[in-house]
């Protein structure tokens, strides 16, 4: 039985020109008061909740709270002897005393936001950190005493031509000690960013597939295993807690704009963090809305969720591939995307028997 905990850290020092995520640059003064709301939501739910066999701290920027106070938050969490517990942290957070602390206080995982290592896309993502952060945080997870890890890489800006993909490829695959999970996600213009509001800056879809394949190839010739359409891991790397969301498991989110789901039924807290630091103050429930999903929902989800990844789904799940058969590859009665299919999943999802 596996059960999640995910724990929503709502501070960034500066927002990066892509990002849409429930984060914000200009409340710090509330971190204080946002740590006891969480420690007070952990302990009013703490009878429903199953000892966690994964924790993850994301964001927003979970190293933008003082090491002690998110290892304090980490304590109120009941886990399994072998739990996995994940925190986000931006590459310039990543001190070699952050990493020890974190590791002393029970954090198993770390997954730092590189990106790029080409300092002129990493300007047009509108990120802080600087050339070589790639290998400073390699040599300090190292010396910390971690041994599962992720970095995330984005491809797609217009900054970046194919040859900083690969450059950005060498420098990560060619550290001392690369990564053992790498995310690569495809820039979204998301459309209340400075990004998404500027059609200028939004990708090429063709640079940004010749991008993702290049990025695909490389990893998986290096032993990384595609995992799903943007995450791919050394075997015994892969991450629990990611697999928890894609196998539609349980979990409960903490935390300002956290979602949570138990068998079915889905809730989410108020998105910013001066409402759910005041109603949780109050006494009162965070909690801003929730939904049921019937039977044939879940089942949709469910399939649309493992198709995205390497599991795939039973070839019954679709009345007809033909439409789609250049996307898929069909092996032992299993549907999975082919490679040219990853991006294009959306496509392969609309065909599924219970979505039409
Ligand atoms: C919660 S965020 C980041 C964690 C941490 N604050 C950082 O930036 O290092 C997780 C990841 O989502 C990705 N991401 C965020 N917005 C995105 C967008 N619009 N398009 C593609 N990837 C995005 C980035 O790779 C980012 O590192
Ligand atoms: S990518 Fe990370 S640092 Fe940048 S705004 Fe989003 S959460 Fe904050």
């Amino acid at each position: 039985m596996t059960f999640g905990v995910y724990v929503h850290v709502p501070f960034c020092a500066q927002r990066c020109d892509y990002c849409a995520f429930a984060t914000y640059d200009d409340r710090d003064e509330l971190q204080d008061r946002y740590a006891a709301a969480l420690h007070a939501e952990l302990a009013r739910s703490a009878a429903d909740r199953p000892a966690a066999t994964s924790v993850f701290f994301g964001g927003g920027t979970p190293s933008r709270l003082p090491a002690a106070a998110l290892v304090g938050v980490l304590g109120d969490i009941e886990r399994v002897a072998d739990a996995e517990v994940t925190v986000e942290c931006n590459p310039e957070d990543a001190t070699l005393e952050r990493l020890i602390a974190y590791r002393a206080g029970g954090v198993t995982r770390m997954s730092f936001g590189i990106q790029s290592t080409q300092p002129h896309v990493l300007a047009d993502l509108g990120r802080r950190h600087g050339v070589g952060a790639h290998a400073q945080v390699a040599a300090n997870v190292a010396a910390a005493g971690f041994t599962d890890w992720n970095m995330d890489l984005i491809v797609g800006s217009r900054a970046e031509s194919l040859a900083d993909v690969a450059r950005t490829l060498d420098d990560v695959l060619g550290l001392p000690g690369p990564p053992p999970h790498i995310s690569c996600y495809v820039l979204t213009p998301e459309p209340a960013t400075p990004l998404g509001r500027d059609p200028a800056r939004h990708p090429d879809e063709d640079a940004e597939a010749a991008a993702y394949d290049l990025v695909g190839r490389r990893l998986e010739e290096a032993g990384y295993r595609w995992e799903e359409i943007s995450n791919w891991a050394r075997p015994g790397h892969e991450s629990r807690h990611n697999q928890l969301y894609w196998d539609q498991g349980d979990y409960q989110g903490v935390g300002s704009a956290a979602h949570s789901h138990r068998a079915g039924r889905r809730w989410w807290n108020v998105r910013t963090p001066d409402r759910y630091v005041r109603l949780v103050e109050a006494g009162r429930s965070p909690v801003a809305g929730e939904e049921v999903l019937d039977e044939d929902t879940r089942r949709f989800e469910h399939d649309a969720l493992a198709l995205r990844t390497r599991t795939g789904v039973p070839r019954e799940a679709f009345d007809s591939l033909e439409e789609i058969a250049h996307l898929v590859e069909v092996r032992d009665g299993v549907v999975r995307l082919a490679p040219a299919g990853r991006l294009l999943a959306n496509q392969v999802i609309l065909r599924l028997r219970s979505g039409a």
